[in-house]
């Protein structure tokens, strides 16, 4: 059986890479280019730097930079009037997941028009957007190498998976250079995603000999310097570790599909406003657990790319490790559980049987070795506290 791969056309990796965005922009034939990013991007001067450099070589560029953090539908409806009032002919997306993913769905609503619940799972979008050109600041969402992005349809509380080739950036300038500012935490949350969609896409039912090649690279690399990033920051070599390894974690991911940790950490996030990266945070270890079962030799392999076992330990072993290291990580990161984070049990609990149905709408549990019910998701959603 084969595999479709889909990526982007151009991929700039290594440090310096976001420096040759204008030279990207020639070889696409793109010159009028928006800029969509967010508030932190423009202060930090990463925009005017950016605006900066493509007009030294005599490009004008706009920047829009109202995106949200979990973009809603609301939140990129100004985006949309933008890019169909003025003349653009491509997006830079600059930012972590939540600009780039922003972008994404303006790239297609400005293009096609359309409410946003139109593009969502199961519907696949093949149509052609405004080009994407994603410099990612964070390691991270994958999302410059990704097929999807994910909108919160604020009248549902749901967090809208779409996906399709139309998501797909048309490049991708990955510098980790862009993210050696990152606080510690957001080094945590983002690095902990990137780590869940290696693992995920490798145990994933839609896993291929291609995905796995590109998640065990990324495990390799993402597993010894997630620590290390986010306790010195400064320490080029684990950031350099971390942007690559979370680049190949999405290339692994959009081709082989996240699975059950993604499908429940979503609802979390639409309902309770916990960051993507924490919600997944939360959910790994005992999702984990759960899954194990039915895939060990799989999740065995996860545990000996991370570098946590080694190919003397029988899978048995290398599956116990495998937890307590992710165990081990929440707690050095210091990841909170739902209730230090300020939600309130009761209100959990009473969501927690929709929860588990948007869970499983997004389809992201059937490609989970084991796939759950709605009463085994509830009680793992319970486990959390
Ligand atoms: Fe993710």
């Amino acid at each position: 059986m084969s595999t479709q791969v889909i990526l982007p056309r151009i991929m700039q990796v290594g440090e310096g890479a976001s420096h040759e965005l204008p030279d990207v922009l020639n070889s696409l034939g793109c010159c009028r280019p928006l800029i969509i990013t967010d508030k932190m991007m423009v202060e930090l001067g990463y925009a005017g730097r950016i605006q900066a450099s493509l007009s030294q070589q005599g490009i004008a560029s706009h920047v829009f930079s109202d995106t949200v953090p979990e973009p809603t539908v609301g939140s990129i409806q100004a985006g949309v009037s933008e890019v169909q009032a003025g003349n653009y002919d491509c997006i830079i997306a600059l930012g972590g997941g939540s600009p780039i993913d922003s972008a994404k769905a303006i790239s297609i609503l400005g293009k096609h028009g359309g409410h946003m619940r139109d593009y969502k799972f199961p519907r696949v979008v093949i149509e052609a957007g405004l080009p994407i050109i994603a410099v990612p600041t964070t390691a991270g969402t994958g999302s410059e190498v990704t097929r999807f992005t994910i909108i919160t349809d604020e009248d549902t509380d749901e967090k809208m998976l779409c996906v399709g080739i139309g998501f797909m950036p048309v490049a991708a300038l990955v510098d980790y250079t862009l993210t050696l500012s990152l606080p510690p935490r957001i080094t945590a949350d983002t690095g902990i995603d990137a780590l869940t969609h290696a693992i995920e896409a490798y145990v994933s039912k839609k896993a291929s000999p291609y995905s796995d090649s590109q998640a065990l690279s990324a495990m390799r690399l993402l597993g010894p310097n997630l620590r290390r990033a986010y306790h010195n920051g400064n320490d080029k070599a684990a950031r350099e570790a971390m942007m690559l390894g979370s680049t190949l974690a999405g290339v692994a991911f959009s081709n082989a599909s996240v699975a059950l940790v993604h499908g429940m950490s979503r609802p979390i996030g639409a309902a309770f406003h916990v960051p993507h990266g924490l919600s997944n945070a939360m959910l790994l270890p005992s999702v984990t657990r759960f899954s194990i079962p039915a895939a060990p030799a799989r999740y065995a392999e996860c545990a000996r790319a991370m570098g946590v076992a080694n190919v003397n330990d029988s899978d048995e072993q290398a599956n116990n490790m495998l937890l307590q290291e992710l165990y081990a990580l929440n707690e050095e990161l210091q990841v909170p559980t739902l209730a230090e984070y300020g939600i309130a049990q009761h209100a959990f609990f009473d969501l927690m049987p929709t929860m588990a149905e948007q869970a499983l709408a997004s389809g992201s549990p059937n490609n989970n070795p084991r796939v759950p019910g709605v009463g085994e998701i509830v009680e793992i959603y319970r486990q959390l506290w």
